[in-house]
């Protein structure tokens, strides 16, 4: 049998109004890139018929512009999920446009299989190579993509020259059955493969092939700066002191990294610091920092759910794939993240936080409780299951009219019986074994910023006794003041 080949604009029209869409990758690596752009402009047209046209979109993690960006423009988004990072659909979100669905990345397969999220009409899987017999090469995220392959009535695959052949052979792809037949998941290091290195779908399912040649639409990083240095080093100095102790053994441990600017800049001051011997990662996002590691002999091997690199880096993986091919795979999120083997292998985490507050409570995902930033990730399905769990951020932020360390957090994603360690660039705060005023004490000490530290002593003075101190009329009065006059730091306990 031959493929359909057809075009992006053909294979758009494919799909129909209140259709869920499941795309592959993870980030914008990976992603679909050519058929949802193409979407949007269907959306919009018929939108300006005046007709109905929005499709439920439910990924791995998040996307590219050409995804979330021009589908959440033309208002073709009814349902969202799990995480995205565009600004515009950032802002249809909070505007109450789009309905989000924010849940752990290790668990959207899962929920898609049980039928939580409905059904799945079209895939829409990047691949580097397909053959006859239905093998579907991927490129750089997996993401829930053999699920989607599975689960989809129909798939349309968008062939992109831009990723060369050479990824091939670096993916380890492997679904878990449904409860209660399923299998404990074979890995006891990150190295171990457990999968096929394609995904096998029935061929007929697949309804067009789209050739493209689109560069992902990678997110460039920060350049690091003195707080993100300092960070860096206090998260590797606290490491170092562990494995002096022996917390952590001599062989060292797996980390998992989060997304972002802080977690970039906090992988490339561990790799710089002498004392932490060359270590492997079981992590979701594998960004540039990383790969300069691995070049340098600091990180051994690195288990990752997506290359979510810059493309430059990407061609360089690509360029000297005899040098990677042993030193990376690539696993679906629910296998990457797989809270059964963070747990058992020990994997130490380290997330960025927007807030904590002084009991050890983290948000991820809201700023001021209310508007979304990004969504949880991954970090949950690590931080719960973590050998140690960290956070990490800078002390302020907005200039330092926003203290990242809080009375009480303003929206909870991590809670402080997950989180073990709060790191920013004032110091660390060891959570592990303290009682929630033990625990005050150390994050005010150590991690507040000298500005808000007076502030938060205070909020104690004022709050009621008991085994977690508060005084509830005043706990987000800092987040108030910051609504009402611009800056925490003019916060009046006696207004509360
Ligand atoms: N109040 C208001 N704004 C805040 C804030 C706070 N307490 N803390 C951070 N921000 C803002 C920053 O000012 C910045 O805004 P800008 O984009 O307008 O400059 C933005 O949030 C991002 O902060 P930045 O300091 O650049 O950090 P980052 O790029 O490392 O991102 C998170 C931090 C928390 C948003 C990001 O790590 C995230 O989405 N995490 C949740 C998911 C996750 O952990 N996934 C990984 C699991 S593997």
């Amino acid at each position: 049998m031959g493929f359909n080949f057809m075009t992006a604009a053909e294979a758009a029209s494919l799909i129909k109004d209140g259709e869920i869409i499941g795309l592959s990758g993870f980030t914008p690596a990976g992603s679909p890139k050519a058929v949802t752009a193409e979407l949007a402009k269907i959306a919009e047209e018929k939108h300006a018929r005046g007709e109905q046209f929005q499709v439920g979109i439910i990924t791995g993690a998040s996307t590219g512009d050409s995804c979330d960006g021009a589908l959440s423009r033309a208002k073709a988004i009814r349902f969202r999920a799990p995480y995205t990072t565009n600004t515009d659909f950032r802002k249809a979100v909070n505007n109450g446009e789009i309905n989000y669905t924010d849940i752990h990345l290790s668990q959207v397969a899962q929920r898609l299989r049980s039928g939580f999220l409905g059904h799945v009409g079209t895939a829409i899987i990047e691949a580097c190579d397909i053959t006859e017999d239905g093998r579907i090469f991927l490129t750089a995220g997996v993401g829930i993509t053999p699920t989607i392959a599975r689960l989809a009535d129909r798939i349309i695959v968008e062939l992109n020259a831009a990723h060369s052949k050479n990824i091939i052979g670096m993916h380890d792809l492997y679904e878990m059955e449904r409860p209660p037949y399923r299998n404990p998941i074979p890995i006891v290091r990150p190295s171990d493969r457990i999968g096929l290195p394609y995904i096998q779908v029935d061929p007929s399912k697949i309804v067009g092939i789209i050739e493209v040649n689109m560069l992902d639409e990678a997110r460039g990083f920060h350049a690091s700066d003195p707080t993100t240095d300092r960070i860096g080093q206090n998260v590797a100095e606290f490491l170092a002191s562990d494995m002096r102790r022996g917390i952590i053994p001599s062989t060292f441990l797996p980390l998992q990294s989060g997304v972002g600017n802080i977690a970039n800049a906090v992988l490339s001051a561990l790799g710089k610091n002498p004392n932490i011997p060359a270590f492997e990662m079981y992590t979701e996002v594998i960004q540039n920092s990383v790969i300069q590691l691995i070049k340098e002999g600091r990180i051994k091997f690195g288990s990752t759910c997506s290359l979510s690199v810059t493309n430059d880096c990407l061609q360089e993986i690509y360029d000297d794939i005899d040098f990677f091919r042993d030193k990376l795979v690539l696993r679906p999120s629910e296998i990457s993240n797989c809270p059964e083997v963070v747990r058992r292998i020990g994997v130490i985490t380290m997330n960025t936080a927007i807030e904590a507050d002084i009991y050890g409570n983290v948000n991820s995902t809201h700023i001021c409780g209310t508007k979304m930033m990004n969504g949880i990730g991954g970090s949950g399905d690590f931080t719960r299951s973590a050998y140690i769990s960290i956070f990490s951020c800078p002390s302020t932020a907005k200039g330092g009219c926003v203290s990242s360390i809080v009375p009480m957090v303003s929206h909870l994603d991590h809670s402080e019986h997950s989180v073990n360690v709060i790191i920013t660039e004032q110091g660390v705060a060891d959570l592990r074994g303290k009682s929630p005023m033990e625990r005050a004490k150390t994050i005010i000490e150590n991690c507040a910023h000298p500005d808000y530290k007076q502030l938060l002593w205070d909020y104690l003075k004022i709050s009621t006794k008991g085994q977690t101190c508060h005084c509830l009329s005043a706990a987000l009065g800092m987040h108030q003041t910051f609504i009402n006059k611009g800056d925490m730091r003019l916060t009046d306990w006696s207004e509360f």
